[in-house]
This record gives C-alpha cells, sequence and structure tokens, in this order.
C-alpha cells in the first residue's frame, strides 16, 4: 500500500516573496463564501453551540464576515436567532415587533426579552399604530404594577414617517425631534416598518459590514440530515437565512449527499454549504449534489477526538490543497474547517486553496459567544465544547426524548468531541481585528494584494521539528 504524506499547519511556513505592498490597508480581503455569495472578510464563525447565536452573527457580519447559527435548538428558537440578527444592523427593521394595547406591562417586558428589543410598537386589532413602549416608560412606571394595561403606561403621541421615506429625511426627523425610533406606516396607518438611531449610528460605524440586497447583516443556518432538515430548512430560509450549512462529521456519505439534493429539489435558489469532507473525492462528490460551497476539516478542530476515536481524518493542510483542487475545478469555493489558532493558520489555509476560515475555539469565550462565565483560580473562563461531545449529545437528548431512553441512548453514545474551558478574551471584535491584521500582512509577505492574488503566489515549504522550534519565541523568558 503506498502511503502519503498529509501535512497540517504547524509542518509548512509560506517562503517570502518581494512584495511592493506598502501598507497593509493596500490589501483586499474580499473572498467567496459560496458560488453566489461574498464577504469582505475570509472568516466565518463556526455553527456551535459555544460559538454562533445572533450576538455572534452580529458581531462578525459587522466586521465583513458571516455567522452559521447552530442547529442545536427547536426550529422556532434556531428561526428566533436568524430574525434577531437581521433585525439587529438593517436599517429599516420590516416586521417591528408590535403588542395589543389590552395587553400587559409583565407580558411586554417578557415579550422584549426574549426578543431581544429595546421597545415595541402597539397596535391595535385593526394593526393601526395607537402608541409606543419603551423600556424607558416601564423604568419610569411609578407603582412598578406590571399587571397595568400597555394602553395605561404606553407614549400616545408617535412621531412617524411614511414608508419609503428617504434615510436622510428619517435622520433629520430623528434628530430634530430627539428620538430614537421612527415607526413607519402605510397610508391607512398600518405599521410597515421601523427606523432607530441606533442602527443609523451602527450603519455608518461598519462600513466592512457584509449585507444582503435589503442592507440586513448576513446570516447562515445549519441543519443536519435527519428528521426535520427540510422543515427547518424552509423555515430558516423564510426568516431570511442568506445560506443553508448541511452540517455533519463525515459529509463524504449518502446521508449527506441525498440531504443536499433534496434541499436543492425544494429549494432550487437556497444557497447551500455542505460538509465536512476531507478529501477530493467527497469534494466531487458534494458539488456533483448541487452544492454552492464545500466544508473542508475532519478532525481538525480543537474539540475533535474524531481522529483519536475512529482514526480517520486528513491533516487539514494537505485536505484543504487536495479539496481545492477540485473546488477550483468547478468554480466552487471551500471553506477551511477547524484547527485556526492564529492568523499564520488563517494564512496558510486561505494560500493552500480555501477562500474562507471557520473558526470556533478562537472566538470562543468572548462577549459574543453564547454560555455564562465561570471562574477558576480568580481567572473567567467560558465554555467551549465539540458538538460530538457528551454533554452537548446530553443536552440535544434531554431536548428530544423522554428522560427513560435518555438514559439507554446515552449508554451507546461514542463522543468525537470534548468538553473544554477557554479563558475569556473581551469582545469579538478586537481579536477580529487581530486575525485579518495578520492575514492581511500574510498577504505582503506573499507579495500579493488579495486572497486569488496570494493562492498564486504561494510557495510552501516543509519545516523540520528545529524548523517548528525556531518559528516559536525561543530562548527568552516570555512575560
Ligand atoms: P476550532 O479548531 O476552530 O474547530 O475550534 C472548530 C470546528 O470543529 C468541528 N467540531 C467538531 N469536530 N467533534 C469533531 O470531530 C466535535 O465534537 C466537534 N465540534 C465541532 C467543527 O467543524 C467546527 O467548526
Amino acid at each position: 500500500m503506498e502511503i502519503r504524506e498529509g501535512l497540517t499547519f504547524d509542518d509548512v511556513l509560506l517562503v517570502p516573496k518581494r512584495s511592493g505592498i506598502v501598507t497593509r490597508s493596500q490589501t483586499n480581503l474580499q473572498t467567496k463564501l459560496s458560488k453566489n455569495i461574498s464577504l469582505n472578510i475570509p472568516v466565518i464563525s463556526a455553527n456551535m453551540d459555544t460559538v454562533t447565536e445572533s450576538a455572534m452573527a452580529v458581531a462578525i457580519a459587522r466586521e465583513g464576515g458571516i455567522g452559521i447559527i447552530h442547529r442545536f435548538l427547536t426550529i422556532s428558537e434556531q428561526v428566533n436567532e436568524v430574525l434577531k440578527t437581521k433585525r439587529s444592523g438593517s436599517i429599516i427593521i420590516e416586521n417591528p415587533y408590535t403588542i395589543n394595547p389590552e395587553q400587559t406591562v409583565h407580558e411586554a417586558m417578557e415579550s422584549m426579552r426574549e426578543k431581544g428589543a429595546s421597545g415595541l410598537l402597539v397596535t391595535d386589532n385593526q394593526g393601526q399604530l395607537v402608541g409606543i413602549l419603551t423600556r424607558r416608560d416601564i423604568v419610569m412606571l411609578e407603582s412598578k404594577d406590571e399587571s397595568k394595561k400597555v394602553t395605561e403606561v404606553m407614549t400616545n403621541d408617535v412621531i412617524t414617517a411614511k414608508f419609503g421615506v428617504d434615510i436622510v429625511e428619517a435622520k433629520d426627523i430623528l434628530r430634530k425631534n430627539c428620538i430614537e425610533k421612527l415607526p413607519l406606516l402605510d397610508e391607512r396607518g398600518h405599521v410597515k416598518g421601523l427606523i432607530t438611531s441606533k442602527d443609523i449610528i451602527n450603519a455608518g460605524n461598519y462600513p466592512q459590514a457584509s449585507k444582503d440586497k435589503k442592507g440586513r447583516p448576513l446570516v447562515g443556518a445549519a441543519v443536519g440530515v435527519k428528521g426535520d432538515f427540510m422543515e427547518r430548512t424552509e423555515a430558516l430560509l423564510d426568516a431570511g437565512a442568506d445560506v443553508i450549512v448541511v452540517d455533519i462529521a463525515h459529509g463524504h456519505s449518502e446521508n449527506a449527499i441525498n440531504t443536499v439534493k433534496l434541499i436543492k429539489k425544494a429549494f432550487p435558489n437556497c444557497e447551500l454549504i455542505a460538509g465536512n469532507v476531507a478529501t477530493a473525492q467527497g469534494t466531487e462528490d458534494l458539488i456533483k449534489a448541487g452544492v454552492d460551497a464545500v466544508k473542508v476539516g475532519v478532525g481538525s478542530g480543537s474539540i475533535c477526538i474524531t481522529r483519536v476515536i475512529t482514526g480517520s481524518g486528513v491533516p487539514q493542510l494537505t485536505a484543504v490543497v487536495d479539496c481545492a483542487q477540485v473546488g477550483k475545478k468547478y468554480d466552487i469555493p471551500i471553506i477551511s474547517d477547524g484547527g485556526v489558532r492564529t492568523s499564520g493558520d488563517a494564512t496558510k489555509a486561505l494560500a493552500a486553496g480555501a477562500s474562507t476560515v471557520m473558526v470556533g475555539s478562537l472566538l470562543g469565550g468572548t462577549d459574543e459567544s453564547p454560555g455564562s462565565f465561570m471562574m477558576k483560580n480568580g481567572k473567567r473562563y467560558k465554555i467551549y465544547r465539540g458538538m460530538a461531545s457528551f454533554y452537548a449529545a446530553l443536552g440535544r437528548k434531554n431536548k428530544e426524548t423522554s428522560n427513560a431512553s435518555l438514559v439507554e441512548d446515552l449508554n451507546d453514545y461514542v463522543a468525537e468531541g470534548v468538553e473544554a474551558m477557554v479563558p475569556y478574551k473581551g469582545s469579538v471584535t478586537d481579536i477580529i481585528k487581530q486575525l485579518t491584521g495578520g492575514i492581511r500582512s500574510g498577504l505582503s509577505y506573499c507579495g500579493a494584494n488579495n486572497i486569488p492574488q496570494m493562492q498564486q503566489n504561494a510557495e510552501f515549504i516543509k519545516m523540520s521539528t528545529a524548523g517548528y522550534a525556531e518559528s516559536q519565541p525561543h530562548d527568552v523568558e516570555l512575560m
């Protein structure tokens, strides 16, 4: 048997090339996520329950990348995360959240908490605007009596504008009247939209943001290959998800291929990513089934033990090189998923042919990742766990099954991921800045202005163990 050599990020370096780049800002990180979607930075946040829900998806889209909402939620919970992402950062919110004047303040507070909204428009049974209820109205409520009706607490005199108002005019109305929310009405007084000052400010602050045709943040959502995946896909697309990711550990399987075919048949306009695979044949089979991008990486993730448990996988750099050659042939982008710890790793994955990198552990432990903080030895941490870990499976089964069958099911469960914790890292924005700053410098070392140019110029050199040791800080006491 002929055995090939498989290499990963730490086995290689990119050979520096003559460069005309004077400053990093000259470089362009635009890239393709999939056949029909472009991003301004090549970064995707992983569809994991300790990485991507709406807060992460909003933050990453503002920087020019995209987040994929994980699938370990009920359909309505996952749809809600997509809706929350779409609302946040879009200048005109379509179908803003409303409440009836006869409902209680308590109900309004519940609704605001669940939807992450700072206010609700109050509409009567005919859908006409009769008031607005904001957190301020509730805080000012003297008796703190939450059983009061919304109509008793809301602001009645609402300044509004016509649906279709020009953004400059809307800004003017907000500024002149010192208000934060401007409901947009049709000629019958029915609510058609909402413009908030916060969203206008945000739009100016994030010129790189990745947006859909309506100016809303791009967001993706993952589905599985069993059970409710068709119903889930339909609901997610209806909610505005820009891309669906068929997410399965062994993506080169009949299950994954059939799922891709079924989704593409039922929703031909759905932008579809599938994975994970680690071989040229796996990539080709998914492309032939109809995908718009292929996710590559088997056992490469920081919390993965697939290679330990099953003995299967391909070191990530070789996997990307092999899959990218097929991707190039069909003009289908490749996503390198897992194993990126530094901007150097990301640069190597892109140079090897990936159009984007999907990252998990790098973004775990941030303000925007789901989960609460825990303390250990006086330091703050957040949980970061593999989606095939025992506790992630326990969470899923708890939702799906009765407790009696739970024990039986889990007795047979073979985990392919571990539970871990990562130190608190602050805001994801700073991490993305470091990551993209490093990639930009990486382009410059390759004498390239952009990612496709780097892929053309890239020359890898294999390192010895001594070469690797030399690449790390050495012979100094780190502070
Ligand atoms: P990083 O290295 O960025 O990797 O933390 C994130 C990627 O790891 C994959 N993933 C898993 N792989 N068992 C696995 O074998 C797991 O339990 C598991 N959970 C996540 C996934 O591709 C993710 O994007």
